[in-house]
């Protein structure tokens, strides 16, 4: 069917005719391409003709999601949507605003899926979004204009996604009057640009999308140009999914499929490599090893499976393993570690937070992850390596991530399955970057985690009590400080060894390296949970008094306690109250505009969900609210 008319096809209809479209062309292979240009470089056109001249017979926007839902409602009618978007499915679930239009077709040879990128601002996104997993991109410059920003751009996304085919489109040459020279002057410049980006090949190919010249049939204006042609290259460029077979063997558990106790089966798609019955294999992370026992698939058992095939494992023995862990070759499997090098795509609008915990997800693995500062900021105009203390929205620069555990991966440029990842927000559920694995840290390696016979709770024990973290968040003037302070005396006067982290004292020491800005407030927070985990391992009760305006810190902290051990406070007295009160005459500066980030006035509090106690400074006194304290704490010793 064309495209005329979409309006009143329902969607069901559309979902139908994809899937009688990809029944029909199911056993050709299949290219995903990108194409990339800045306004008006004839990239519509170019698509538009592609599709045209090669007799397309589906064509419709598949999945604008930014505008369009039903690419979800579809799913649990039958329809693979997966097959034409997959690689976006977590950005989706995360409900990410996505500007990609992905446009079916197919030839005699093969079928296609390109994704068209629009060139405008939000042009990172986007194009990560649509080359995470493309075979190839082609480059559009118009012939008249040469290299651009934009291609410069888009040329080092693209080496940064690690595609490898990459072909140069120099279009509307009808418009150069097909000069040779003009078509070798853009190849010379963009050759050197490559060069320094560590491109390794390009193909350059003279087109004009308008006038149809080497799109399907070699153009007779260009007689000096022997190469292929655009659709001709895209029909017999290779695939990912081929190279991947050569490599070595990976599997990231999707599944445990066990639906009696006789079965125990681990499913998934192979990533790379092949795998055969008998075959010695290793699970990552734990490194136990056993033989292939079966491979099962929809279509029935198998002697040999192979990169791109969904399978189903079994085992001769009985071995741990668990969605997320990833199964290799006994003797060739991949690394295991905590923390990394990689580079990061910043996607959000909220600037890039080094110390707080995100979420990291790569394939089938979940976990919390904390992102350095910047070694460097990277102009990707220029190549320039620039410091940065974060990343904005559209950044890249390269970070070092810590992961909460161990996890097996590769390098992205050698598997980009297990290298890369994305980084979401734990508070608002949004994708805020994505990531490519480098290498990993030495330090994780090396830095083991040394057991000592005297615990928290020998240490807690001996002093009779339990150890615990009393943490109180509010404002500043709330009276934090006061009533940590009457705490702590009733607390010791009962003969409990308690310490006091205060806010304003911890700035002069520890932390007078740092300010106000959120980045400074989320890496106060974090040195100061870590400083309370330490004595609450010494077996103190310890109470912290900071403002520590951010949910995610504060639930940071949470999670390095065990269940019942930490204990939030809001001491939450309004801000008119402390506002009033203001005992440091600070709120007077901030609001005079002598006073930067002051929270309340321009930085933000957010009020705790979860608090296990809410003191109400304005119809208690200090006194009596410390006294219910007091209280809380010892009914939990
Ligand atoms: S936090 O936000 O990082 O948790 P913290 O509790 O350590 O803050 O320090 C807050 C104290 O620093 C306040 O009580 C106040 O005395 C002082 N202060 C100075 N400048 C600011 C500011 N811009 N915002 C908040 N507090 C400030």
């Amino acid at each position: 069917m064309s495209g005329a008319d979409q309006s009143y096809v329902t969607d069901t209809l559309i979902a139908e005719d994809i899937d009688a479209y990809l029944h029909k062309h199911q056993h050709k292979t299949m290219l995903r391409f990108i194409t990339c240009g800045s306004v008006d470089d004839g990239k519509s056109t170019l698509i538009g003709r592609l599709l045209y001249d090669s007799k397309m017979i589906f064509e419709d926007q598949l999945a604008n999601l930014e505008s369009d839902s039903r690419a979800h409602g579809t799913q649990g009618q039958g329809i693979d949507f997966a097959l034409l978007v997959d690689g976006l499915a977590a950005e989706r679930e995360q409900g990410i605003t996505i500007d990609v239009a992905y446009r079916f077709f197919a030839t005699d040879k093969r079928k296609f899926i390109v994704a068209d990128t629009p060139g405008h601002e939000e042009y990172t996104r986007n194009m990560v979004t649509g080359a995470s997993t493309a075979d190839l991109a082609v480059i559009l410059v118009d012939a008249r204009q040469g290299i651009l920003t934009q291609t410069r751009r888009h040329s080092y996304l693209v080496n940064l996604l690690g595609i490898k085919n990459i072909v140069l489109a120099v279009n509307k040459m009808d418009l150069v009057g097909y000069s040779q020279e003009r078509f070798y002057e853009i190849v010379k410049e963009y050759a050197s640009f490559a060069e320094q980006l560590g491109m390794k090949t390009f193909l350059p190919i003279p087109i004009s999308g308008l006038a149809g010249d080497n799109i399907v049939t070699r153009s007779e204006n260009t007689p000096w140009y022997q190469g292929p042609t655009l659709l001709g290259h895209l029909e017999d460029a290779p695939i990912t999914a081929t190279r991947m077979q050569d490599a070595a063997f990976r599997m990231a558990v999707q599944w445990v499929n066990r639906p009696n106790l006789d079965f125990r089966g681990f499913a998934g798609q192979i990533g790379s490599g092949t795998i055969a019955k008998g075959d010695a294999i290793r699970v990552l992370p734990s490194g136990k090893t056993s033989r292939v026992k079966s491979i099962v698939t929809y279509d029935g058992p198998l002697d040999r499976a192979v990169a791109g095939q969904s399978i189903t494992l079994t085992f001769e023995d009985e071995v741990d393993c668990s969605r997320g862990d990833v199964i290799t070759m006994a003797d060739a499997p991949c690394e295991v570690a905590d923390q990394f090098e990689a580079t990061l795509v910043w996607m959000d609008e909220a600037e890039m937070l080094p110390g707080r915990p995100y979420l990291l997800k790569m394939g089938t693995q979940t976990m919390t992850a904390t992102v350095t500062e910047p070694k460097y900021e990277v102009n990707v105009n220029t190549l320039e390596r620039l410091s940065s203390q974060t990343l904005a929205t559209n950044a890249i620069g390269v970070v070092n991530i810590s992961t909460d555990r161990a996890i097996p991966f590769e390098a992205y440029a050698q598997n980009p399955d297990l290298g890369g990842f994305i980084l979401i927000d734990r508070m608002t559920n949004a994708t805020v970057a994505a990531g490519m694995v480098h290498f990993a840290l030495r330090r994780s390696q090396n830095i083991h985690w040394q057991a000592v016979d005297i615990d928290r709770t020998a240490h807690a024990a001996i002093k009779g009590q339990q150890a615990r973290v009393v943490w109180f968040t509010g404002l500043s003037g709330s009276g934090k400080s006061t009533i940590a302070n009457i705490v702590e005396k009733k607390l010791h006067a009962l003969g409990k060894h308690t310490f006091l982290l205060d806010g304003d004292n911890v700035r002069h020491g520890l932390n007078r390296d740092l300010g106000f800005t959120d980045a400074d407030r989320v890496e106060n927070i974090r040195r100061v949970g870590e400083v309370a985990k330490l004595m609450s391992d010494a077996g103190l009760i310890v109470l912290t008094a900071f403002i520590s305006p951010f949910r995610a810190e504060r639930r940071m902290v949470r999670e390095m306690m065990d269940a019942g051990e930490f204990m939030e406070i809001h001491v939450n007295t309004p801000l008119e109250v402390a506002e009033a009160r203001d005992v440091k005459g600070l709120y007077k500066k901030a609001r005079a505009g002598n006073l930067k980030n002051f929270t309340g006035i321009d930085s933000p509090y957010e009020q705790p969900e979860n608090a296990e106690m809410t003191v109400n400074t304005v119809e208690l006194t200090a006194e009596d609210a410390a006294e219910q304290v007091v209280a809380a704490i010892l009914a939990g010793l």
